[in-house]
């Protein structure tokens, strides 16, 4: 016999992860990582809304408002409110490497983030060196976004590589989700909610969605929901904050939710047990 539940979420949000008008969002990820276009749907629902920032795995995204979310093998790129940019930004750090770039313009600036900041600004620039001792930041112009590899700097400067992309592109509707954790339980969820075994972890209740608008996942109670879309309600009155909700960004119901105040995303779930 199918059980039809209704499940009410309040999902918080804290103000601080949101750019003011004058701010534009500056994401800092190790050099290299792979950022693929799916993701970019992450990073652009981020820059939109209160957000900690972007976790990167393999094949999908996750846009990060609560920070107590982890997942094995991946990148978390955390956000920074950034005044001086033009664009949202992403930039790809590692320390003592090098590009070699005899046509590189240098200029001086305060900190690795100026330097960034001057780079992202600057439409031919892709790829920036910052030296923290001299202040020099050298502007590297390269045809392809990525330019030549990076090569370890021998001459021990401190000296930090960035690659950067500006402005963000658009992103693709692909398997990315915001996330949230241990939430107080007020707002209605609508859809259809099937049940599979979480024992085997997070990585493993995602991959049972493909359509769905959300997951409700418990490594406490080795519970896996996938929720999809459907005009029924009845409470889903058992989720408590053991769960963790990830709703889908590509779900239709998405685009009509209201971020930051109130992220009150609605659902109709059911299962049979
Ligand atoms: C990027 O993705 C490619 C193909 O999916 C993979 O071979 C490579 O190891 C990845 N690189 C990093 C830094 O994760
Ligand atoms: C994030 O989750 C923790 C518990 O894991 C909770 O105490 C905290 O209030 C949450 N923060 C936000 C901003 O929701
Ligand atoms: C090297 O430069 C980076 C970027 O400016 C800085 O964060 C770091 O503290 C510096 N390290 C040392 C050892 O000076
Ligand atoms: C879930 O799977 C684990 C191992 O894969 C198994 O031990 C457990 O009994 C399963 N739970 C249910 C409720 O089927």
């Amino acid at each position: 016999m199918d059980t039809i539940i209704l499940l009410s979420l309040f999902l918080p949000y804290s103000s601080s992860l949101i750019c003011s008008g004058s701010e534009k969002a500056l994401f800092h990820l190790p050099y290299p990582s792979n950022i693929s276009t799916p993701s970019l749907k992450c990073f652009n629902e981020c820059v939109k809304n209160d957000c900690e920032g972007v976790i990167l795995t393999n094949d999908r995204c996750f846009v990060l408002s609560n920070s107590s979310f982890a997942l094995e093998d991946s990148t978390f790129a955390a956000k920074k409110c950034v005044t001086g940019l033009y664009h949202s930004t992403i930039s790809l750090t590692a320390s003592q490497l090098v590009v070699p770039d005899r046509d590189a313009s240098i200029i001086s600036t305060p900190s690795l983030d100026q330097c960034i900041v001057r780079c992202a600004n600057e439409k031919q620039c892709s790829a920036c060196q910052f030296f923290s001792d001299s202040l020099d930041c050298l502007l590297s112009l390269f045809e392809s976004r990525n330019g030549p590899d990076p090569l370890p700097e021998p001459d021990g400067f401190n000296v930090t590589f960035v690659q950067v992309i500006s402005p963000l592109p658009k992103g693709e509707c692909s398997p990315s989700f915001n996330s949230f954790q241990s939430i107080p339980v007020y707002t209605p969820i609508y859809g259809d909610a099937k049940l599979y075994n979480g024992s085997e972890g997070l990585e493993e209740c995602l991959s049972h969605c493909s359509d769905c608008s959300s997951v409700l996942y418990s490594s406490h109670y080795k519970e896996c929901f996938i929720v999809t879309p459907s005009s029924v309600s009845q409470p889903l009155n058992f989720i408590d904050d053991h769960f963790m909700i990830l709703s889908s960004l590509c779900s239709p119901s998405f685009s009509s939710l209201q971020f930051p105040l109130f992220y009150l995303f609605s659902s109709c779930v059911r299962f049979s047990q």
